[in-house]
């Protein structure tokens, strides 16, 4: 697939976003009648956008099939890419899913909610819209106050994909949402500040012999394997394949460039003396480059994390030719940061 850069059909500028607040942006800790609005949008088949501990996704009723066929149409996202749905109770598991392996038993009960989505047989109910036709369903419980809440007033649960359209980095403030979506086309975005992991859940697939590792997240390979044993589908090991991964993704309005710590000053300097209007993102030591348009050094790699993709975003809005972007070890958390920047740089995962 191949994208133009820069300003596009869609992109609006960052000031929307502030005369939004108040708007179709709403922060449900102020304005409590918020969440029954987002019920009363989900019911009548319209997308209503929300916050997760991960990133921002765009909601339909799992079940209805009409308003899941919206958002794959507002995305652009290939139909072939299957949904995760969100959930607030065990009830609504039973709803979705035809049996329980004993492996998921324990990780629920470690990780949920939280951001770990398991793919399990599905139930028979469950639209062939949300699996991509699979005889999987993706499940997960947002730790979000807000998704919860919000799956809590509607009662069942949520199909969602992030809230970006196809192929763009997700949202992980609700300015990223409203820069992405038309109010005409997404009418409320529920606003529950910045995502405390800032990167996508971790897709763990327990539907074959062996648990198998489809996309890494905030709970790490290190935090799975004590619970359910090795898994299948680590870097390095024959196809960690989740449908999602065969499209392009995370694609910024800006050239990304990875380079090793001990590098970023040179690839600076030369994107700099190529006339370039240049950005850096680090989480290591070293001197600040001069002529920087865009300078963010975090302490650590959760703050890392959580600064991916507001990172991409805000190099688009500030119009960056190129964003250059330190490796770090893919171990821990930085396996998932990896693979999100990885392909944000153009890399097939
Ligand atoms: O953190 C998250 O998971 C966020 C928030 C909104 O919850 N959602 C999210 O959704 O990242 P999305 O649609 O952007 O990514 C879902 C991923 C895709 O890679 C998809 O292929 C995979 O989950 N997936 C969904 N159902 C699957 C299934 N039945 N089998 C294998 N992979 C599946
Ligand atoms: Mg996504």
């Amino acid at each position: 697939m191949s994208r133009s850069r820069g300003a596009g059909p869609g992109r609006l500028p960052p000031d929307r976003t502030r005369a939004e607040v108040g708007g179709r942006i709403r922060r449900p800790d102020c304005d409590p009648a918020a969440v029954a609005d987002a019920v009363r949008l989900l019911r009548a088949g319209q997308p209503v956008a929300f916050p997760t501990e991960t990133v921002y996704g765009l909601g339909a009723p799992a079940l209805d099939h009409r308003a899941v066929a919206r958002i794959f149409s507002l995305k652009g996202r290939p139909a072939d890419n299957p949904l995760i749905v969100h959930l607030s109770s065990a009830a609504m598991l039973d709803t979705l899913v035809a049996g329980l392996p004993e492996a998921a038993e324990a990780l629920i009960k470690r990780f949920w909610p939280g951001p770990l989505a398991l793919v399990l047989p599905r139930a028979a109910g469950v639209p062939d819209i949300v699996t991509a036709g699979l005889d999987t369903v993706a499940v997960r419980m947002p730790d979000h106050p807000v998704a919860l809440a919000l799956l809590d007033a509607l009662g069942e649960p949520l199909a969602a994909p992030s809230a970006n359209r196809s192929g763009r980095p997700s949202p992980t403030r609700a300015g990223h949402v409203a820069a992405e979506f038309e109010p005409a086309d997404l009418p409320l975005i529920l606003d529950g500040g910045p995502c405390v992991h800032g990167l996508e859940s971790t897709v763990l697939d327990l539907s074959g012999s062996s648990p198998r590792l489809l996309r890494p997240g905030a709970v790490t390979t290190e935090q799975l394997e004590p619970v359910v044993g090795p898994l299948a589908g680590k870097p390095g090991e024959a196809a960690a394949r989740s449908p999602g991964l065969r499209h392009r993704h995370y694609m910024p309005d800006c050239r990304v460039v990875l380079a090793e710590p001990s590098a970023l000053s040179v690839v600076c300097a030369r994107e700099l003396a190529a006339g370039h209007r240049v950005g850096l993102f680090c989480v290591s030591g070293g001197e600040r480059p001069s002529g920087l348009a865009l300078y963010r050094r975090v302490p650590d790699l959760a703050t890392f994390g959580r600064a991916v993709f507001a990172t991409l975003h805000e190099a688009g809005q500030l119009r960056l030719d190129v964003l250059v972007v330190e490796r770090v070890s893919p171990e821990g958390l930085g396996l998932a940061i990896m693979d999100r920047l990885r392909r944000a740089a153009g890399a097939e995962a």
